[in-house]
């Protein structure tokens, strides 16, 4: 019989062992994973400052203890359309800087580092960086592991550039508690109550006007123009700096379109955007463009209709600002949907392929439910359609930008003589 003071024993020199075999495989582990520059032990031989010099030579390329400059735009709070613009235009300011911007990531039509997916899934970045051949990119996750591997932690400035006066003029402001809990993964410091900074840009109309910009632009650089390691920078939404250009979408996306575009050949593009039109048009709105596609359809013989919409083809609406579906969008759809053999992002299987990157389950299911990829895709389609018609007052979100980006693409098309296009654009 085992008495239980020798139970005892065995059960404490039990654990005892699976404690020193937990704790030989955690160190078996940690010296597997440690492929920093520099080991552990190796590492007793350097002073902390001297790490720092290899962290920032590893990550930008400097070999001093403070000598890395980023620019960090965190947050772009509009869709991607615009914030696509605005990204660009940061990377102009970042060049004026002379500073590496951080590749933000992307998700759900928004560039924020809250999302999940990087910058690449949604933007062609070798042919970005052709555009600023002289900036240096680095991602998010590089960026990061930066902030994680100095031991004295880089200094950060956080700028928020907001629409109101007196007009370029600056102050230093409280710390917004927010901020601080979306910084939390990364790992810098601010030094101090002048380490947050409101920029004040003055309305719209003080810089819409090139002159106006001018001095506009001057003085965010002259501003931002800092020692910190890090300037973190966010913008009101009506912040506008001009630029035709923008940022090209990833090689994926355009193959998925160009798939798309190629297999409908002839087709008619309707860009209906439900989000803030007036609710009791819906049906009415539906028979006219019904009426609308009836006409075009007998001219043209057109058969193929491309529907590019923010009305929910899968679950949730195809924009995350798209709050207040009602009785009458369901009526709509039905009104367009049983006139006509639509097709759409999800009958043309046209993102299907997405399954394929598994690494990124996760983050592109939730995407699918909002409107990021689909969106891109989307407006890809719209830009080579043979016509394309949008909504008219009422029935849909008039001033759209994302609008008014596939009319300009199409003008340029046109331009270029691309006789594919038979319209620039329409309204039902
Ligand atoms: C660290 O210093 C010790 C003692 O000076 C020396 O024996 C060892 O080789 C050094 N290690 C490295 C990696 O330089
Ligand atoms: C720009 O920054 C790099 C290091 O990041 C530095 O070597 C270079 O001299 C700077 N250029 C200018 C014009 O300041
Ligand atoms: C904050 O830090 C900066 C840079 O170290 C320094 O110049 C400034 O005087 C400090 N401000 C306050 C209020 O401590
Ligand atoms: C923060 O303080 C340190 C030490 O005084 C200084 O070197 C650094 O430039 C300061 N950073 C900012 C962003 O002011
Ligand atoms: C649209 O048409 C242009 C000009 O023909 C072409 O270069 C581009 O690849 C097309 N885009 C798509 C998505 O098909
Ligand atoms: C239109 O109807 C078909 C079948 O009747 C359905 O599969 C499809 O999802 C509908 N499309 C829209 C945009 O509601």
């Amino acid at each position: 019989m085992i008495s239980p003071f020798s139970k005892n024993i065995r059960i404490i020199t039990f654990y005892v062992f699976v404690f020193v075999v937990l704790l030989n495989v955690i160190i078996f582990l940690k010296t597997q994973n440690d492929n920093t520059l520099i080991n552990i032990q190796s590492a007793d031989n350097y002073t902390h400052d001297e790490l720092d010099v290899q962290v920032n030579k590893k990550y930008c390329g400097v070999e001093t203890k403070n000598g890395c400059r980023f620019l960090f735009a965190y947050h772009m709070p509009e869709q991607e359309t615009s914030s696509n613009r605005h990204f660009l235009a940061f990377t102009q300011i970042a060049r004026q800087l002379n500073r590496t911007i951080v590749l933000t990531n992307v998700g759900q039509s928004r560039i924020w580092s809250a999302r999940q997916l990087p910058f690449d899934f949604y933007y062609n970045v070798q042919a970005f960086q052709k555009k600023f051949p002289d900036v240096n990119f680095i991602t998010q996750e590089e960026f990061k592991k930066w902030t994680k591997e100095r031991h004295s932690k880089p200094n950060a400035i956080h700028a928020n550039i907001e629409n109101k006066k007196p007009k370029n003029t600056f102050k230093y402001v409280k710390t917004k508690p927010k901020v601080l809990k979306e910084m939390r993964r990364f790992d810098f410091t601010f030094n101090n109550s002048s380490s947050f900074l409101q920029i004040n840009i003055g309305n719209k109309n003080s810089w819409i006007k090139e002159e106006g910009h001018r001095s506009m632009i001057n003085f965010l650089e002259n501003t931002l123009s800092l020692e910190a390691e890090v300037i973190l920078v966010v913008h009101d939404k009506n912040y506008l700096i001009k630029t035709d250009d923008s940022i090209p979408y990833a090689k994926h996306l355009t193959e998925a379109a160009e798939r798309i575009v190629r297999k409908l050949d002839q087709y008619i593009a309707i860009h209906w955007r439900m989000e803030r039109a007036e609710v009791e048009m819906m049906p009415e709105c539906a028979k006219r463009l019904v009426d609308y596609l009836n006409r075009l359809t007998s001219r043209t013989g057109i058969k193929n209709i491309y529907l590019a919409t923010d009305y929910p083809l899968s679950r949730k609406p195809q924009s995350d600002t798209f709050h207040k579906l009602s009785n009458e969008h369901h009526q709509a759809m039905k009104i367009l949907n049983s006139s006509f053999q639509l097709d759409t992002w999800i009958s043309t299987h046209s993102l299907d392929y997405l399954k394929e990157y598994t690494a990124l389950e996760r983050p592109l299911k939730d995407e699918l439910k909002g409107g990021g990829l689909q969106g891109i895709v989307d407006k890809l389609i719209l830009i080579n359609a043979t016509y394309f018609v949008s909504g008219p007052k009422g029935c849909c979100r008039i001033l759209s930008k994302y609008t008014r980006r596939v009319v300009d693409e199409r003008k340029e098309l046109v331009k270029k003589g691309v006789t594919r296009i038979k319209n620039v654009v329409d309204r039902w």
